[in-house]
């Protein structure tokens, strides 16, 4: 299984398997819910099941379960492979073809049911959280009275939370119980122990799996390389991730660095040294903050501001290797009047009314409050405590003003279920060492977080990639998926002190290069090129904009 979550945006819902289940049409009210997993065809190459759990308190819940049983079979059944929608072939690719790549909706999320949602309509879901909008984070320093608008904002949604929470089912919502939903699928597919990939918020997941049940660890990798991360998890247990930005600047550091270091022809906003180009980029921000830039594009129309300039950015920091070229262009566009090459890189329709649509199916947001704010220790911040956090956290981070939206969601929420697991996380003896994914610079879940929870775990190993970004799938290292592949497969832990090299550059040169060789052009051997695409596949299929 693997297990993520994008930041405000939260839950990549049926897991694994999210780029095909998102892909194609398959209707799971026509399955008969079951306690077993039947295996049931669903989309085109797998077989699934309406999960039921059953919690204490209200809900019998349904939660759907997809498995990639085709690559399971040996010899021909390969040629099934290439069939198989979706990354469900990539992660077989990685892991070797003997598992069954196992996807599923968390409770309260996507296909499960039920599902959450703090409002009625779609349309007045619009108003409060515009689905178009790529300010994952509104900053805390776009005006004078931000700290309070946001604080405003999220004690509405917590009390409109509360009005939508008719059956009392939020409060359920919480990491201990999805824990205790995967032990149930696995025990459901006849396996006595968990294998579990879980980047990011999965990080959290894994790792409160292995303190709950620490004899079910079959394998259990926490990623917190080159997109996403494992939590100090204490910070997130009380909603408090100041500790979590230590990082987050140096990663800033990487792209003045390696743009000066690219020279013109390799990074658009290129000054001669890397204080020029920070010093550019402030005074650019400045002027974006005195004068935001109006966009018209054929989808849609919006405004480049401060909040969207300091978003982009940020945004660049969690996926580099995908995200630094563009944002140079951006920038470069920017400096001259012209937003619109800035806007384009997340340019999305238009939200359209249909009020025959189902109400809530969207509900990244929601998801996302119900489950970390359900998690934490109550937040009862006023708007001088957030204040006081917010400039607290800025002698942290320069991109506190952002990052500690994190803690202002939490600050309207209410409902927090008695004797849920607040951590804290470790355990002894785990009935096989756990594998611990640090990368070096990660601007959100920095890797002396990944050092601290590897010696909660005795006897994990602990694996660096050294490289800028949010997890290890944000470039792809042969080394990395390795080492995976090894411990999935043979059980063998990387040895004490691997550090990992990426098969990525910031910014590749766009021209060859004195000796007729582009910077990224290198020979492979035919098994590297399919490892490396099959990364590339899972990374899209998850999306840059996945935070955290
Ligand atoms: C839920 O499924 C729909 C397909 O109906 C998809 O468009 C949407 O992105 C999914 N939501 C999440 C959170 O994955
Ligand atoms: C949040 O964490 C930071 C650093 O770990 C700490 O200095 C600060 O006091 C904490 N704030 C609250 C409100 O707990
Ligand atoms: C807020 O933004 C202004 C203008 O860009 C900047 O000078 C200031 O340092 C920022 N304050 C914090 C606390 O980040
Ligand atoms: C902005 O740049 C884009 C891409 O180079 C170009 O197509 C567009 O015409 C420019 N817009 C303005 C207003 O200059
Ligand atoms: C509105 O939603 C309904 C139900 O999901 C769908 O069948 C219909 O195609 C949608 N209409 C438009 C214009 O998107
Ligand atoms: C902010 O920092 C001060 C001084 O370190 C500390 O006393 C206070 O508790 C902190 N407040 C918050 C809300 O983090
Ligand atoms: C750890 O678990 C192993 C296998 O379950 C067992 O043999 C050993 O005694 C345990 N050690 C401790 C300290 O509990
Ligand atoms: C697992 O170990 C065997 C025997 O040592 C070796 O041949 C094989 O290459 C290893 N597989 C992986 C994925 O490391
Ligand atoms: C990938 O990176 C490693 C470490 O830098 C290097 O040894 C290897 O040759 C690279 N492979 C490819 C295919 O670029
Ligand atoms: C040109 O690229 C090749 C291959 O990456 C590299 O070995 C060489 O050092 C580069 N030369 C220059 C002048 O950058």
């Amino acid at each position: 299984m693997l297990s993520s979550t994008p930041f405000l945006r939260l839950i990549t819902a049926a897991l694994c398997l999210s780029s095909a289940l998102a892909q194609s049409e398959f209707d799971w009210q026509k399955l008969t819910p079951s306690t077993q997993l039947d295996r049931k065809p669903c989309y085109t190459s797998f077989q699934g099941t309406l999960f039921q759990v059953r919690t204490p308190g209200p809900a019998l819940l349904e939660i759907p379960v997809c498995a990639d049983i085709e690559i399971r079979l040996p010899g021909p059944g390969n040629s099934g492979i290439d069939a198989i929608v979706g990354s469900g072939a990539s992660f077989a690719t990685i892991f070797g073809d003997q598992f069954d790549i196992v996807g599923f909706d968390p409770r309260g999320i996507n296909y499960s049911t039920p599902l959450i949602s703090f409002f009625k309509t779609n349309t007045d879901r619009q108003m409060l959280i515009p689905s178009t909008s790529t300010i994952g984070y509104p900053s805390l320093n776009a005006s004078s009275d931000a700290v309070s608008e946001e604080w405003a904002k999220f004690q509405l949604l917590g009390k409109l939370a509360v009005a939508q929470d008719t059956g009392g089912f939020m409060q359920y919502m919480t990491t201990d119980n999805i824990a205790r939903d995967i032990l149930g699928i696995t025990e459901a597919f006849g396996f006595e122990k968990l294998q579990y990939w879980g980047i990011s918020w999965g990080s959290v997941l894994g790792a409160t799996f292995a303190t709950l049940f620490p004899d079910k660890v079959g394998r259990l990798i926490i990623d917190v390389i080159p997109a996403s991360g494992v939590f100090d998890m204490e910070a997130y247990y009380t909603a408090n991730l100041t500790a979590q930005m230590v990082d987050t600047d140096k990663t800033m550091q990487t792209f003045y660095d390696g743009c000066a270091a690219a020279g013109p022809d390799g990074c658009a906003f290129y000054a001669p040294s890397a204080s020029e180009i920070s010093a550019n980029l402030e005074e650019l921000t400045a002027s974006i903050l005195e004068q935001p830039i109006p966009v018209i594009t054929a989808e849609s129309f919006g405004i480049v501001d401060f909040d969207y300039l300091r978003n982009a950015i940020l945004n660049a920091l969690f996926s580099p290797y995908d995200s630094f070229v563009a944002l140079a262009e951006g920038l470069a566009g920017l400096a001259t009047g012209n937003a619109t090459i800035l806007y384009a890189q997340s340019d999305a329709p238009s939200f359209e009314c249909n009020s025959s649509a189902p109400p809530f199916h969207e509900n990244y947001l929601e998801a996302f409050m119900a489950i970390t704010c359900g998690d934490a220790l109550p937040v009862t911040d006023n708007v001088a405590q957030l204040r006081q956090f917010y400039e607290n956290a800025s002698r942290v981070s320069s991109f506190a003003d952002l990052l500690s939206s994190t803690r202002a969601v939490c600050t309207g929420w209410t409902i927090h279920r008695e004797g849920r697991f607040t951590g804290p996380v470790g355990a002894q003896n785990t009935s096989f060492p756990l594998l611990v994914v640090g990368n070096t610079l990660d601007p959100a879940t920095p890797l002396v977080g990944a050092v601290k929870t590897a010696a909660l775990f005795p006897g994990s190993g602990l694996l660096t990639q050294d490289s800028p970004g949010h997890t290890s799938l944000i470039a792809p290292s042969l080394c990395t998926y390795s080492y995976y592949r090894q411990y999935f497969v043979n059980g063998t832990l990387p040895p004490p002190g691997t550090v990992c090299a990426v098969n990525a550059t910031l910014f590749p040169s766009s021209s060859a290069n004195a000796t007729g060789v582009k910077r990224d052009e290198v020979m492979r051997s035919p098994e590297e090129e399919k490892l490396l695409s099959a990364v590339r596949e899972i990374q899209d299929a998850r999306g840059v904009a996945d935070i955290l």
